[in-house]
């Protein structure tokens, strides 16, 4: 890939483009101008950019970027370099190489994002690797540990284990001392996420999630579950929550819709929350950022903590990487490589 050229005095650089509303052969890569950076963004020379499952929402019309992102393309997480800083930059300079969380325009060689949602590669990792982390990262620490409060030695049940989020959730709790169960759609997907550090991996399409978890809880039920599943989910994952569980949504693809008994939140006291990130502000991801960088990012330089790359497409191939996505064979993160 050659780098951006100036034509009509324009930096001209080239893009992923959702094209119009539909299958993933409606992204084709343009040319687009070289974003323009704020006094508090830095410009990422972007290396491999990380595939997530909203970005194939938002390529068949049903996620629309929030207010200030790329209106036509995708990608919410990058790796790269820095070109450019904006005056007020005071972290980072040229030449440092970044991950980042963005709103969108991930799937393009340059991107513009504030200084506080990027965090810095550790050594022992590349750009494909790293690319494949910040909106996995910022999702899982931001909703099991913030808002589900997941403490050390509680237990963490995780929906769609293999997901990206799935295998970040398993490796973050772990490490960070919880126990964790996940369920998946095959054997191979469970025995992966056991082989990721899952204490248990229980096949939906096989077995009943919530007798499963009844009796490796001993009846108690576990205190934190993860969900992006939603509708008929939501019965069994109220019964598999202990005392003062907490039920944590993070997408409803089975269904926005569900008919519950709700004395059961009152009998175990339970909190049913959930959240987006995509449109939260830039302090909100810097805070995140911040306690990633903390707690999380001496885990993944000691190798405690590792990305889990499926497949790396090259950036002409953006279509295939989006087919294999929708396909969910693939256990862990897809990625583009620019270079
Ligand atoms: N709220 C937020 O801020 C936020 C941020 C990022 C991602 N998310 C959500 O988190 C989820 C995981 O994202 P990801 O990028 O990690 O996804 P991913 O790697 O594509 O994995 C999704 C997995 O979900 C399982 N699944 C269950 N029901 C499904 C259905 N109806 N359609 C497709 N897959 C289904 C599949 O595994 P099985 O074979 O095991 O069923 C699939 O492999 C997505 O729903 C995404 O929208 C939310």
């Amino acid at each position: 890939m050659k780098p951006s050229q100036i034509i009509h005095g324009l930096h001209i650089m080239k893009a992923i483009i959702i094209t119009q509303p539909g299958a993933p052969e409606v992204l084709q890569l343009q040319e687009r101008p070289v974003p323009v950076i704020k006094d508090d963004e830095v410009l990422v020379r972007v290396k491999a950019s990380g595939i997530n499952r909203p970005d194939v929402a938002q390529r068949k019309g049903n996620y629309p970027p929030p207010p200030g992102a790329s209106p036509d393309t995708p990608g919410l997480e990058i790796a790269g370099e820095i070109t450019e800083v904006g005056k007020n930059v005071s972290r980072y300079k040229i030449g440092d190489k970044v991950c980042a969380l963005v709103s969108g325009g991930g799937y393009a060689e340059f991107c513009a994002v504030p200084q506080g949602q990027c965090l810095p590669i550790p050594d022992n990792l590349s750009f494909e690797e790293t690319a494949s982390l910040p909106e996995t990262f910022f999702t899982v620490w931001s909703n099991v540990f913030d808002r589900g409060k997941l403490q050390p030695g509680e237990t963490l049940l995780v929906h769609g284990g293999s997901s990206g989020i799935g295998v970040t959730a398993i490796q973050m709790a772990t490490a960070l001392g919880s126990t964790v169960y996940i369920t998946a759609g095959s054997d191979e997907k469970c025995n992966f996420c056991e082989q990721l550090g899952a204490a248990k991996a229980i096949n939906y399409k096989t077995e009943s999630f919530a007798e499963r978890i009844k009796a490796l809880t001993n009846g108690k039920g576990v205190n934190v579950i993860l969900d992006m599943v939603g509708g008929d989910y939501t019965v069994p994952n109220l019964q598999s929550l202990a005392e003062d569980g907490r039920l944590v949504l993070i997408n409803t693809m089975w269904g926005k819709n569900t008919d519950i008994d709700l004395s059961i939140v009152m009998r175990k006291r339970l909190t049913i929350t959930g959240s987006t990130l995509r449109n939260r502000d830039v302090a909100f991801k810097s805070a995140i950022a911040k306690n990633l960088e903390q707690h999380v990012w001496p885990l993944l330089s000691s190798g405690k903590i590792k990305p889990v790359i499926y497949k790396i497409f090259p950036a002409e191939d953006a279509a295939a990487a989006h087919q294999l996505m929708e396909s969910s064979a693939h256990m862990g993160k897809i990625v583009i490589s620019w270079q």
